[in-house]
């Protein structure tokens, strides 16, 4: 500003010029890339771990992102989104195949998450190959990283609490309001209830299915986010209750053919329908609820097969995906200071 400032010499122009700053100022300010940086810098304030807090705990946010390389810009973006919306430290738990887990690192590595706190957890395919079966017109169901979810409490073994999210998600509220959620009763987690009867995705003329008692209109849970109590899950044998559907529903139908339950969800379903909390809709907004409206939405999910990441469409929240897309690939966005990479 001087320089400019200094190239007049009058009284009135110096006026001009104090008027000019204050707007090139204000035009500064309100620019999204300056506002996510000044976020930064009070993030990074409460992020920063001071030695000398002997007795603390730490709390840290453990995240769990799954995929194979087809879904890595999405479960990077959606980490970038997570980092920069909250005030929290959060460590990330990426699981990819193993053949391709340092090739994942690597991209890490030449992306704004360098700086962020997390880990790739190779997953062998070997833990379900064969003991599954799909039936969806989506092939994109149809892949053994599906199922990584059923494996946590293994995956992540000193882990307690843990948010799982798919790649086709985006966060725009603070993550660690997730992580202080309160799951009523003994629950194993807080999901959300999709507003579609249970009959659409499970084969209620399955005798097992009848044996399991679920009432034929309840809701089908949509296991795209949801927050776990990994604790309550190894009590409760929740991985092994979880194979048993999926192996069941090789030899003898228990799930229908479709989106609703023929991947991981209605297996899901069949398992903790009576075990888990409703989470508050803002935390998954679903296509067709992420309009330009957005008001109290905390996390976009696009479920179906249209993906922000090679979608034609330019909707307001695929824009917004877009510009979460390109602070991963710009460096200068996600240094936080104190974190460290494991
Ligand atoms: C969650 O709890 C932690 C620890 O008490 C707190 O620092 C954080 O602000 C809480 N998050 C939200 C969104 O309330
Ligand atoms: C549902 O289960 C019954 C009994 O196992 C089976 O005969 C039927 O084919 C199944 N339906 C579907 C849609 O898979
Ligand atoms: C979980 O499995 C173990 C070993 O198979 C068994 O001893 C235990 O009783 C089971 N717990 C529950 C709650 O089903
Ligand atoms: C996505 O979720 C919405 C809301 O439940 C639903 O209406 C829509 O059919 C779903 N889309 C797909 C492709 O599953």
């Amino acid at each position: 500003m001087a320089r400019i400032c200094g190239m007049f010499r009058q009284p009135s122009t110096t006026a001009f010029c104090v008027v000019a700053a204050t707007l090139i100022l204000i035009i500064i300010v309100y620019t999204p890339d300056f506002s996510t940086f000044v976020r930064q810098v009070t993030h990074s304030k409460k992020i920063t771990v001071d030695p000398s807090a002997k007795g603390q705990k730490e709390t840290v946010v453990h995240v769990v992102v799954v995929g194979n390389d087809r879904l890595w810009e999405g479960m990077l973006t959606l980490a970038t989104s997570i980092v920069i919306n909250t005030r929290s430290d959060v460590m990330f738990h990426f699981v990819t195949l193993a053949p391709q887990a340092s090739q994942l690192k690597a991209a890490i590595e030449a992306s704004a998450l360098r700086s962020v706190r997390y880990e790739v957890i190779p997953f062998s395919e070997d833990r379900v190959k064969g003991q599954y079966i799909v039936k969806s017109p989506r092939k994109d169901l149809d892949h053994p990283l599906n199922f990584g979810r059923f494996f946590m409490p293994e995956l992540l073994p000193d882990v307690c609490r843990v948010i799982y999210i798919d790649a086709d998600c985006l966060v725009l509220g603070d993550i660690s309001e997730l992580h202080n959620l309160t799951l009523k009763n003994n629950d194993v987690m807080a999901a959300l209830n999709e507003k579609k009867p249970a009959h659409l995705g499970v084969n209620f003329s399955n005798p097992y299915v009848k044996a399991r008692g679920i009432p034929r209109d309840t809701d089908i849970i949509n296991n795209g986010i949801f927050v776990a109590d990994l604790q309550r899950w190894r009590q409760q044998n929740i991985t092994a209750r979880l194979l048993y559907w999926m192996r069941l529903n090789v030899v003898s139908s228990v799930l229908k053919w479709g989106d609703c339950g023929s991947g991981s969800q209605g297996l899901m379903l069949l398992t903790v329908f009576d075990k888990y909390t409703p989470l508050p809709k803002e935390w998954n907004a679903l296509q067709g609820h992420h309009g330009k409206e957005l008001g109290n939405k905390k996390l976009l999910h696009w479920n179906g097969s249209d993906k922000p990441w090679h979608t034609k469409h330019t909707t307001y929240s695929i824009t917004l995906w877009r510009k979460y897309n390109s602070f991963l690939h710009n460096s200068a966005h996600l240094i936080i200071p104190g974190a460290r990479v494991l």
